[in-house]
């Protein structure tokens, strides 16, 4: 390490059998793309995938209805057939999924096995439900094999699925069922968390008491616990999946059909669902998998994401699966029993390769400085995390202690619309620093740009966070909404008088072209790892029926990086003798209308909101409050500056 740039370099034993050994080889790939990068990416998807019909060679990318843009025109693959089928020659019998459940009960499913399951779930959904290709089928499911089996056996017929994060409450599920117009949903009656049951099908009961174009609902039967079963309606996976047949012919589909939807916030309005495809997104999830986890044939790999955010989707089913590793899924939590439970499943299974999030990273450091080194982690080689940014001191603790100094750390950026990493080390070529997501991969045009200009922004100057020319895995659009996908995601900047794309992030360059990834700067709050829209939170304070006006900021928080911070008009505040009894309330409105993860964690009673004689809510000096910062801009043309000192005067109380 120099001490003047904190550099870490890669691990020259392991770099040896490296797919990237070196800064040479990442630039031979970066310099290949920029040259040709058509034939780059055809080159991939020739090699990667294993295509029913080739792709025509005239159309590997068909930007002619930019920013809607086509990727492999004329190919003919399946998903479920990538992650599966093409691996049964060579490792029928090696562990495809290895999962742990809360209470250490365990299950390794292997390749033949995933087969079997994934076509009965496929001709189950098919024949008792009569799902077709392009049909919708929400997926509301706790970390169970089931959920993954669910994912391909979508894949396999042409479905479209839609995963919802099992802690979204009834109302955001029902919000998500019906703007994707699902006509199936598959959950589970619950699962455990901490040795404790709890429940899913219950919320699913409530979201479908309204009018919603779901006919049916698969329950995984996975805790036994007590559910009611509507007769015509709900039907019993552990029944249905017994008398189907163990082969499923895999739809054949072309490059471009939808693969599925992922619902996900945005500054504004509601949850958009994000739309990938089929061949771009599989080929960059399998192409990613190799260059930045470097996993090899006899690795265990181990993401510990939940399937209902992308991190789960590409990292812990799609991915690995499509490159024929072994993937461990873990129903409970890290902490639980204590903070040594992931360094004890580490050592049990020798997990090679570590994925998990900042926020996990800090509370495990916190509640377990010197546990890794109760365990034998001598297996581990890289260590990821993902969803936010790193503060160099967990990045440090993670760097020493759980990877003794020997193993690469990747800090990968990325979202759900990018579909897999796009900025990010690779493990055993590209020296590191604390909390830097480094260079873009080979493949992506990522740039810091100024948006006034569109042009790249000198070293150590706030830009914004761009991706300047199509990719494989990027999103599709946003279903149902064309006109949002291009407001979204190409309003914003242009380079040499095109769109680019934006990423919503701001970032920094640093004097060896590293990029440093500084937030949001939309108003995209980033609660442990998950993407929640102020607005979203707003609107669901507002359905309290006591609130006149209220605005959401972020404010930092030393574990969950950011929290929520809720500044709120009273419509009422006669009573306002109680405000615990007030923040309970409101809170309990943001529970039923989005879930837990939404949760306050400050509630301001405040006789107003700064406002521009416009009526613009000035969250700059909202932010600055929350974080007892003096504020610095000037109050003068709000409309009743005098507001502000009073907001001051409540939070510092
Ligand atoms: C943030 C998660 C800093 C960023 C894969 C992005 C990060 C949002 C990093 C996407 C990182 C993700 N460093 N920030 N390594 N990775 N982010 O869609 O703000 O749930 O826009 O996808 O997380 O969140 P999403």
């Amino acid at each position: 390490m120099s001490e003047t740039t904190e550099l870490y370099y890669p691990n020259r034993e392991l770099a040896k059998e490296a797919r990237i050994k070196n800064m040479c080889e990442y630039e031979d790939l970066v310099k290949w793309a920029e040259e040709d990068y058509e034939g780059f990416w055809a080159h991939y998807a020739k090699e990667k995938l294993d295509w029913f019909e080739l792709f025509d060679e005239e159309k590997v990318l068909d930007e002619s209805d930019f920013p809607f843009v086509k990727w492999f025109g004329g190919g003919k693959l399946n998903v479920a057939y990538q992650c599966i089928d093409r691996h049964l020659d060579k490792r029928k019998n090696k562990a495809a999924i290895i999962w742990e459940g809360d209470r250490g009960d365990k299950r390794i499913i292997t390749y033949l096995e995933l087969y079997q399951e994934v076509n009965r779930f496929a001709n189950l959904l098919k024949n008792e439900f009569g799902v077709k290709k392009g049909d919708r089928v929400v997926i509301y499911m706790p970390m169970i094999p089931e959920a993954a089996f669910a994912m391909l056996a979508c894949a396999r017929i042409g479905a479209i699925h839609s995963v919802v994060f099992g802690g979204f409450s009834a109302e955001a599920l029902r919000d998500r069922i019906i703007d994707a117009e699902a006509k199936v949903v598959i959950t589970a009656d619950g699962a455990y968390r901490k040795d404790k049951p709890y429940m899913l099908k219950p919320v699913v009961d409530v979201a479908l008491e309204e009018e919603t174009p779901v006919e049916k609902v698969l329950v995984v039967e996975r805790n036994n616990e007590e559910i009611a079963w509507v007769k015509g309606r709900d039907y019993s996976y552990n029944e249905l999946i017994q008398t189907q047949s163990a082969t499923c012919k895999p739809e054949v589909m072309e490059s471009e059909d939808p693969l599925f939807l992922l619902y996900t916030s945005g500054s504004t309005g509601k949850p958009k669902g994000v739309q990938h495809n089929q061949a771009g997104y599989i080929l960059w999830a399998q192409m990613t998998m190799e260059w930045v986890f470097d996993v090899k044939e006899n690795d265990t790999y181990w993401c510990t994401a939940d399937i209902g955010w992308i991190t789960g989707h590409t990292y812990i089913v799609y991915g690995p699966l499509a490159m024929g590793a072994t993937t461990v899924m873990f129903e409970g939590v890290p902490t639980y029993p204590d903070a040594g439970r992931p360094w004890k499943m580490v050592e049990e299974y020798r997990i090679n390769q570590f994925y998990t999030a900042p926020t996990a990273i800090r509370v495990l450091h916190k509640m377990g400085e010197e546990e890794p080194s109760k365990y034998d982690l001598s297996s581990l080689k890289v260590l990821g995390t993902v969803g936010e940014p790193i503060d160099p001191p967990a990045w440090k603790w993670y760097y020493e202690v759980v990877g003794g100094g020997r193993c690469a750390i990747v800090d990968t950026y990325w979202q759900t619309e990018t579909g897999g990493h796009i900025v990010s080390p690779l493990p055993f070529a590209t020296p590191i620093k604390p909390a830097c997501a480094t260079l873009p991969l080979p493949g992506i045009f990522g740039e810091i740009l100024d948006p006034q200009t569109g042009e790249r922004v000198p070293v150590g100057e706030k830009g914004y966070m761009c991706v300047t020319k199509p990719w494989p895995s990027m999103i599709r659009g946003v279903w149902g909404d064309p006109e949002r996908f291009k407001k979204s995601y190409f309003g914003d900047v242009k380079k040499n008088g095109k769109p680019v794309y934006f990423t919503g992030d701001g970032a920094v360059y640093d004097e060896l072209g590293y990029i440093t990834i500084t937030g949001r700067t939309d108003d995209v709050i980033n609660v442990s790892g998950h993407r929640l829209g102020t607005a979203e939170i707003e609107a669901a304070i507002k359905k309290h029926p006591n609130v006149a006006e209220v605005a959401v900021v972020g404010k930092p928080h030393e574990i969950k990086g950011e929290s929520i911070f809720a500044y709120v008009v009273l419509k009422d505040d006669e009573g306002l003798g109680d405000e615990v009894a007030e923040m309970k309330a409101i809170n309990a409105v943001i529970k039923s209308e989005i879930g837990n993860i939404a949760l306050c964690d400050d509630i301001a009673f405040v006789p107003g909101l700064p406002k521009t004689r416009s009526g613009k809510i000035m969250r700059r000096i909202l932010r600055a409050i929350a974080k007892g910062e003096p504020i610095t801009q000037d109050t003068s043309t709000l409309e009743d500056p005098s507001v502000v000192e009073k907001i001051q005067t409540i939070v510092n109380k």
